[in-house]
């Protein structure tokens, strides 16, 4: 289906109404000018989150300690927990350079899991991975086999003291599982692996940044960074041991490389620069975790819907003009009950009269729409959805400053990456015009869909770690 331009749309839009659809472009809108502030205040967030006070980006050293070389060798499983799913994969890394087969299940992380108990959270973790097991292998007693390596992606904040281990910082992403943070999370996964009796040894512990930027490495070596744009926000990259004061202590050679996670969807907690809006404040204020994670909260995935669902409320119920007058909007009044996939629809909607979008609203959340309101909701979700992509250009941006990289590759997985439409085109601009390239240049650092981090990824960190600790090293 070709999409049919859509110029002049706005025309049959009544006064009031565009006028507030003025109000909205104002205070979405990110210019090229306000994305250099925030980067140069990010490259200054970055720095600080590696000094031994520490900042409010947590800059975790991952214990990675360096590339594959493409001939890293084995069987592994990988478990990922990321924020929507919980995957469990079986990798092997063949003879072959950069080459490797996997099979795997995905399994629905439940709701109610997420704000639930510690044991909930680890026996249904240890349940999945008991069923892939006897699925895949078919062996009637378990405790026959060997063990097998297992790297674990835990994509949440955690203190590392070593790759087997760490301690939760902060649960992110919505999640508020009680008796977890501050606890060291390898023994409460071992301990339900154990009463079980599985064949595993927990052998890397794993942020899913990290993951991806050791499996886009394995398969692109001009790869230098690793991001997500999914549920949540974060990037990983390499340091060298001696620019990270806070390892000092390790004494560890200055020019050994470490991957570090840098939990930057903590970035401005302190709200110097980031131009948050009333709604920002209202999801922030209203989560788990407020005053946690504020460059998150505005371009995640967790929480693109939910940005536009207090927009059309607050437009429904405070404003002189009402959007969807007299109608029911209970289901709409519903928190986060619009996810970004529904967003993406309405970007999508190929239709003049954006059908599509009526059929949404109608079908969705028992709502009838005029025109003039589809201008507007149209409008909406592309202003939530490109303020994400230009802010999210910025973190990017921040780690090739501050590295002095000129030309790279970046690795991003993640949904809203990889679903969201227009994404990357938004944030090539952004990044454009940050890092002030020429016009006419081809991108000097483009931002590509990476190898499937927290399978491959962690099944390589697992791999790296194990010849590390047979060489005598760390
Ligand atoms: C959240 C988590 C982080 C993860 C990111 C993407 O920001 O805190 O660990 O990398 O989401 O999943």
């Amino acid at each position: 289906r070709r999409r049919p331009s859509r110029k002049g749309s706005m025309a049959d839009v009544p006064d009031d109404l565009l006028e507030q659809i003025r109000y909205l472009e104002k205070i979405f809108t990110v210019d090229g000018a306000k994305l250099k502030e925030v980067t140069t205040q990010f490259v200054k967030e970055l720095e600080k989150g590696k000094s031994v006070e520490g900042g409010s980006i947590p800059m975790n050293p991952t214990w990675v300690m360096g590339f594959p070389d493409g001939y890293e060798t084995g069987t592994f499983l990988a478990l990922d927990m990321g924020g929507t799913n919980l995957r469990v994969c079986e990798i092997e890394l063949l003879e072959e350079k950069g080459e490797f087969d996997i099979i795997q299940s995905k399994y629905r992380m439940p709701e109610e899991l997420k704000t639930g108990t510690s044991e909930e959270l680890w026996e249904y973790i240890a349940d999945c991975i008991q069923q892939f097991i006897e699925y895949h292998h078919e062996i009637a007693n378990l405790e026959v086999m060997d063990k097998i390596p297992l790297g674990f992606t835990f994509s949440f904040p955690a203190t590392q003291t070593y790759i087997d281990n760490g301690v939760l910082q902060r649960w992110t992403k919505g999640f508020d599982i009680s008796g977890v943070e501050g606890k060291d999370v390898a023994p409460l996964f071992e301990a339900a692996i154990q009463k079980r009796k599985l064949p595993i040894r927990l052998s890397a512990l794993i942020n899913d940044t990290t993951g991806t930027l050791i499996a886009s490495a394995y398969t692109d070596d001009t790869m230098k960074i690793g991001c997500i744009f999914g549920t949540g926000c974060n990037a990983a990259y390499m340091e060298d041991c001696g620019s990270v004061p806070k390892i000092a202590s390790y004494n560890l050679p200055p020019d050994m490389p470490i991957a570090i996670n840098c939990e930057y969807g903590a970035f401005d907690n302190e709200h110097y620069v980031l131009p948050r809006t009333p709604y920002d404040i209202v999801i922030d204020e209203d989560s788990p975790r407020p005053g946690q994670q504020a460059f998150e909260k505005m371009i995640a995935g967790l929480y693109l819907g939910e940005l536009f669902r207090l927009v059309l409320v607050d437009l429904h119920d405070n404003k002189a003009c009402k959007v969807f007058p007299g109608q029911d909007i209970t289901k709409l009044r519903k928190a986060y009950s619009l996810d970004s996939s529904f967003l993406s629809a309405i970007e999508l909607d190929p239709f003049e009269n954006l059908s599509e979008t009526e059929d949404h609203f109608h079908r969705e959340l028992g709502i009838t729409t005029t025109k003039p309101e589809r201008e507007l909701i149209r409008r909406l979700a592309e202003l939530i959805g490109t303020r994400a992509a230009r802010l999210s250009a910025c973190g990017v941006a921040a780690i090739c400053t501050k590295k002095n990289i000129t030309t790279c590759h970046v690795g991003a997985d993640g949904s809203v990456f990889n679903k969201y439409p227009h994404f990357k085109a938004r944030g090539a601009v952004a990044l454009r015009e940050i890092l002030d390239w020429e016009d006419g240049v081809p991108d000097p650092i483009s931002i590509l869909a990476a190898e499937d981090g927290s399978g491959v990824g962690a099944a390589l960190i697992a791999a790296l770690t194990i010849k590390r600790v047979k060489a005598g090293n760390l």
